[in-house]
């Protein structure tokens, strides 16, 4: 089983009025002591794997902004989770930066730190949404940061979010045009969506803020894998789309339902220990998390086995998410169960999953409401 390792970094320059990650403003930030924390859960995280510890195949930097560690913090990461795991010879090392130049001029040090994938978060092509978004870059600095992403990694991502406030079909195709000119292998293209608790939720339900209603945002997804599909990075799961083998290595690891191991705030893991499948999450204010892991407490707000039951159901949902689809042969082999022919025909009937084979896949709409498919298929 595949096995990778997530370090979240929760802080940002600033907090983008749509975002409900776990990312903090601070007014200033002791990077050592941070380091520290993450280094000491490292060492936790692998004790508690035991002695025959699996390789390590992916590691992803993510945040909140990891481009605002240092590149000897980054390398300090990678050498302590080289001395507690063994790595496989080409582990794959993602970092998430964000286009501001101050982070950009970090690019060379990270590639000698080791990580050799960076994800640049551009969200728009145009200043005007750029400034509506709330980010702090241009779209000048955006491509500027790209041209240097390029220059130092082999492998580069870019985010767009899409969807956004008065975009209708025409600029979207037109900014996801621009973008696809770039020639990244990869690109995650996000709708908006508005996050409960956030200044755009807020807004939305006041009426200030109109995002396009429900039949333009499906025409934009339409138009999405369109024009990624005629561009040679046709999508792979849901909002991410690549050529042939520059699929993220990390997020298949989620998707296949593999192991993880998540690190700092707020992460999220899934270890196998033993027999057992553990879901595990830590504490999300940092300076709590900090805390309780430099007193040697827990810092883990959830360690908990999960049960049999609720595995196959994530399984469903993670490996549908993905164009590759699911192998019932294989599902049934780890879970014992396969979802029923009475239940699959209706969903195949009505366009939402095809099936060839074993293997079953949702259709580009059946993506769309996954839940609803997922509660089909398994209630
Ligand atoms: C955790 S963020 C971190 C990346 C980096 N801090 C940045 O902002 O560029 C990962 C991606 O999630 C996407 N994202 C965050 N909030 C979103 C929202 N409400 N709707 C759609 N996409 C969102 C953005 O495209 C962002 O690049
Ligand atoms: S979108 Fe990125 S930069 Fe903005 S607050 Fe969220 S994590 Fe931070």
């Amino acid at each position: 089983m595949a096995f990778g390792i997530y370090v979240h970094w929760p802080f940002c320059a600033a907090k983008c009025p749509y975002c409900d990650f776990n990312s903090h403003v601070r007014t200033s930030i002791d990077e050592q002591g941070w380091i520290e924390a993450i280094e000491r859960e490292l060492e936790w995280t692998a004790q508690s794997q035991g002695a025959d510890r699996p390789i390590v195949e992916t590691i992803f930097f993510g945040g909140g902004t990891p481009s605002l560690m240092t590149g000897s913090s980054v390398a300090r990461v990678l050498e302590k989770i080289a001395r507690f795991w063994p790595m496989a010879n080409d582990v794959e090392i993602t970092l998430e930066a964000n286009p501001a130049s101050a982070e950009a001029a970090r690019f060379a040090d990270y590639r000698a730190a080791g990580v050799n994938r960076l994800s640049l978060g551009m969200q728009a092509l145009n200043d005007a949404d750029l400034k509506r978004l709330g980010r702090l870059h241009d779209s000048r600095e955006a491509k500027a940061a790209l041209s240097l992403a390029m220059r130092n990694f082999a492998r580069v991502s870019l985010d767009l979010i899409y969807a956004r406030p008065e975009q209708d079909e025409a600029a979207w195709r037109s900014e996801l045009k621009e973008a696809l000119s770039f020639g990244t292998d990869h690109l995650s293209l996000y709708q908006l969506t508005i996050e409960p608790g956030t200044p755009f939720a807020v807004l939305y339900q006041n009426g200030t803020l109109k995002i396009p209603d429900e039949d333009l945002a499906a025409g934009l997804y339409e138009a999405t894998q369109e024009l990624t599909e005629a561009a040679g990075r046709p999508a792979y799961e849901i909002s991410n789309h690549a050529t042939a083998g520059s699929e993220s290595r990390h997020n298949l690891l989620y998707w296949r339902y593999q192991d993880y191991a998540g690190v700092g705030p707020g992460a999220h893991g899934r270890l196998k220990l033993g027999n057992k499948r553990i879901a595990t999450s830590t504490i999300r204010l940092p300076e709590r998390w900090r805390e309780a892991v430099m007193k040697g407490e827990n810092s883990f707000t959830d360690f908990t086995p999960v049960r049999d039951e609720e595995a196959a159901r994530e399984h469903l949902l993670m490996n549908l998410r993905l164009c590759e689809g699911v192998d019932l042969a294989a599902y049934q082999a780890r879970w014992g169960k396969r979802p029923s022919s009475e239940k699959l025909a209706p969903l195949l009937e009505q366009g939402l999953l095809t099936r060839d084979g074993d293997v079953i896949r949702a259709t580009p709409q059946g993506r769309l409401v996954l839940n609803a498919v997922i509660a089909a298929l398994l209630n």
